[in-house]
């Protein structure tokens, strides 16, 4: 497949997968929906690739949303699969067993907000500003904006963003949790994304992808059948390459080779 509205490079072991549309802002359309899921499909299956870096083209913008020229003529129903399209492809990256990192240089709003909450972890430049602007438009997030957000943040600070439309700067958003890191510009960005990758895919990649798993999967159970999800899983890891060598390297006082098995 052929791509128009991203970038996708592989690098070092890691995919960097650019939104490339910045005449719109990064906004996302359909076609752009459709590119990721395929560029995320091959990157599941590219077993030389253990981490994602997810950012947008352009000086101006991460995502500025969805694309509103495609909202405009919805009806009901379309409206209805407008917004599932999207959810589907979010959640893939939710889900996602390797690590996907935001790195946000500009606007990340609506869609783009979405976007970078349903990535694992976000990086994000001085200049960068957040919001969910469904409101103005009267509209609503549609791509889990409002169960993401509270779920980050907590329900009252996610209120104020959803009900007021307003933007907040990065460092607001690094006090509310929404993102994990500020950096000084886009150099600085792509640094610090790549080493906090690193830092990450050079742990045991069975024990990342079950974290991941149990973290996502968790904090929509029961704490009593999460722990039990736990529990399953640390039994797993037990029986695994990864243990055995991590625990014998500790004792031997070497580094661990682990291999994810
Ligand atoms: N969908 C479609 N096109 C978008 C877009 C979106 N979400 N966001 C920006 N664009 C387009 C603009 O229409 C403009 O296109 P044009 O040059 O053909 O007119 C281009 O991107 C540049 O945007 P512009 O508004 O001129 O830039 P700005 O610097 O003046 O303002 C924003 C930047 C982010 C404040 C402004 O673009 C904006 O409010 N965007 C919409 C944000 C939003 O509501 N997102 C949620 C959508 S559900």
């Amino acid at each position: 497949m052929e791509f128009k509205n991203i970038n996708y490079q592989i690098e070092d072991g890691y995919a960097l997968l650019t939104i490339n549309r910045p005449d719109k802002l990064n906004a996302l359309n359909l076609a752009t929906f459709a590119e990721l899921a395929q560029a995320l499909l091959m990157i599941h299956k590219d077993e030389s690739v253990s981490g994602v870096l997810l950012t947008g083209a352009g000086e101006k913008a991460f995502v500025a949303g969805a694309d509103i020229t495609e909202i405009q003529p919805l009806n009901l129903a379309e409206g209805k699969e407008f917004s599932a399209i999207g959810q589907r492809v979010f959640d893939t990256i939710e889900d996602f067993s390797k690590p996907v990192l935001a790195l946000i240089d500009g606007f990340a709003l609506g869609g783009g907000c979405e976007l970078a909450m349903a990535c694992h972890l976000r990086l994000a430049t001085e200049k960068s500003r957040f919001g969910q602007p469904e409101v103005n438009l009267g509209l609503i997030p549609g791509y889990a904006g409002t169960q993401r957000l509270p779920r980050l943040i907590g329900r009252s600070a996610a209120l104020e963003l959803l009900l007021s439309g307003e933007m907040i700067d990065a460092r607001r958003a690094y006090d509310l949790g929404l993102v994990n890191r500020v950096v000084h510009d886009k150099t600085e960005l792509l640094e610090s994304g790549k080493q906090m990758l690193r830092t990450i895919t050079s742990k045991s990649p069975l024990s990342i992808k079950y974290i991941l798993n149990l973290v996502n999967q968790g904090l929509n159970m029961p704490l009593n059948q999460a722990e039990e999800l736990e529990s399953t899983y640390f039994g797993m890891m037990c029986s695994s390459y990864d243990k055995q060598e991590g625990t014998a390297a500790f004792l031997e006082k070497r580094k661990p080779v682990f291999n994810g098995k």
